[in-house]
């Protein structure tokens, strides 16, 4: 029986493939550009193995898109198919709960896992990012505490396991810990791109701003083999900026950083979800502050047009919604809120979350899009304490926040307005005075 990095048995075929077996592992611990080449080595030296399906088929679900749960749904039958130990089966199971859309039911075989395996370090990361994605920042911070008296510094994964430490304290609120378990993750191995976004996370919820910005321009040079993970850390770099007022550097970020539609990533993937987010968010709260954005728009929406029906990455939606929204493509609009109505009468744990939180963030969306204003903050009223569930972090839940403050703001809803500043106000540490998208409101209805 071969072994991985972290010494745990795994059904492979040869010591070239257990090799090729970490070798993924790693790009996908390490956002590496090349993890899909890795992914296919490994594939061809062992298409046998368990792992063989239970990687393809998770890097297929780690996109978010609906084209690609064919390839997820048929790559988890061959890993359930192949059997192997106990763990390989787990993993097997896991991964095709997740791609029939049952997220909390592979969630809960990941903490299986990581009861009987805590340096499980592909379980570790699949559980961090699925309950990233919904939301359960709790959850997540939960996992990582009950593993980690089990990982130290000689364990190949190590960084990375800080890195998640890191991400995850940040997102309850645990800013000290979390910083430090970052800091020393980026000290290690300095490449380490989701440890250097979780000090980011931090500086940007304390209100850091200059510190962010020297963070993240100090380890620019080091994500020359990332993906377009490198996209979103520019986004939280030109968040500084917005923070701070510097629209101009943050549009050119937009154009020459995270939106760079000449870029090789872009190309490769120019509709990928976090991408889109990181977009039409910014491009929504500078035009809420009055700066012409041009034609950005533009892209984002055709992009938008070919994804109508999907469905799969929640927090998305409404992102999706706002550039379909911002150029008038109100026909479009109506077949997305359509689709996302279809799917939240479903099952599984994104259908539930489409209805209580992805409709109502969508109908806003469109409502504010169409200067409907009183309706745009009824239709999300209900949903406001449920909003979390749609994924994404604080820093990136914002939006959605900003949106129904500019709503009720010129509906004249002054209570809706406090009220949504008192919620900014319990989740950030930063007063909303002293934040860009909140403290022209904030002054507004000061009393
Ligand atoms: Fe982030």
């Amino acid at each position: 029986m071969q072994r991985d990095a972290h010494g745990l048995p795994v059904t492979l075929s040869s010591a070239e493939a257990a090799t090729a077996f970490d070798a993924v592992v790693s790009a996908y611990l390490a956002y590496a550009q090349d993890a899909p080449q890795k992914l296919k080595a490994f594939v061809a030296l062992d298409p046998e193995a368990p792992f063989a399906g239970i990687l393809r088929g998770s890097f297929a679900m780690l996109t978010y898109n609906a084209a690609a749960l064919p390839s997820a749904r048929k790559s988890a039958a061959l890993a359930v198919a192949a059997g192997g130990t106990p763990r390989e089966r787990a993993h097997a199971g896991a991964l095709s709960a997740w791609a029939d859309g049952e997220s909390d039911q592979a969630l809960a075989i990941w903490e299986a896992i990581l009861a009987e395996h805590p340096t499980d370090a592909l379980a570790v990361r699949l559980h961090h990012f699925v309950a990233f994605w919904l939301g359960r920042g709790p959850q997540m911070a939960a996992a990582i505490e009950r593993v980690g008296p089990h990982w130290d510094r000689d364990l190949t994964h190590w960084a990375s396991y800080l890195a998640c430490r890191c991400f995850a304290f940040e997102e309850v609120g645990r800013y000290a810990e979390a910083e430090a378990a970052g800091r020393r993750a980026v000290e290690l191995v300095p490449t380490d791109v989701w440890a250097a976004h979780g000090v980011a996370h931090v500086l940007e919820m304390q209100g850091r701003r200059g510190e962010g910005i020297a963070w993240l321009d100090g380890l620019e040079p080091q994500w020359q083999g990332a993906n377009s993970i490198r996209h979103h850390l520019l986004w939280h770099r030109a968040l500084f900026h917005h923070e701070r007022g510097d629209r101009a550097a943050v549009l050119r970020l937009y154009d020459e950083g995270f939106r760079n539609l000449n870029s090789p990533l872009t190309q490769a993937l120019p509709d990928m979800f976090v991408d889109i987010q990181n977009a039409a968010s910014m491009l929504f709260r500078l035009s809420l502050q009055g700066v012409d954005v041009g034609d950005r728009w533009t892209e984002l929406a055709d992009k938008a047009e070919g994804r109508l029906d999907d469905t799969q990455s929640a927090f998305t939606l409404p992102h999706w919604m706002m550039a379909l929204g911002a150029t008038g493509r109100f026909h479009q609009a109506a077949h997305l809120l359509h689709a996302v109505a279809e799917a939240a009468r479903g099952t599984g744990t994104n259908a539930a979350i489409l209805a209580r939180s992805g409709l109502p963030a969508c109908r806003a969306v469109l409502h504010h899009a169409r200067g409907e204003h009183e309706q745009a903050v009824a239709a999300l009223r209900p949903a406001l304490s449920t909003l979390g569930e749609l994924g994404g972090s604080h820093a990136q839940q914002a939006v959605l926040e900003i949106l129904f403050l500019d709503s009720a703001a010129k509906a004249g809803l002054t209570e809706d307005a406090r009220t949504l500043l008192e919620r900014a106000a319990g989740r950030c540490p930063v007063p909303p005075a002293r934040r860009v998208d909140y403290a022209a409101i904030a002054r507004q209805v000061a009393h």
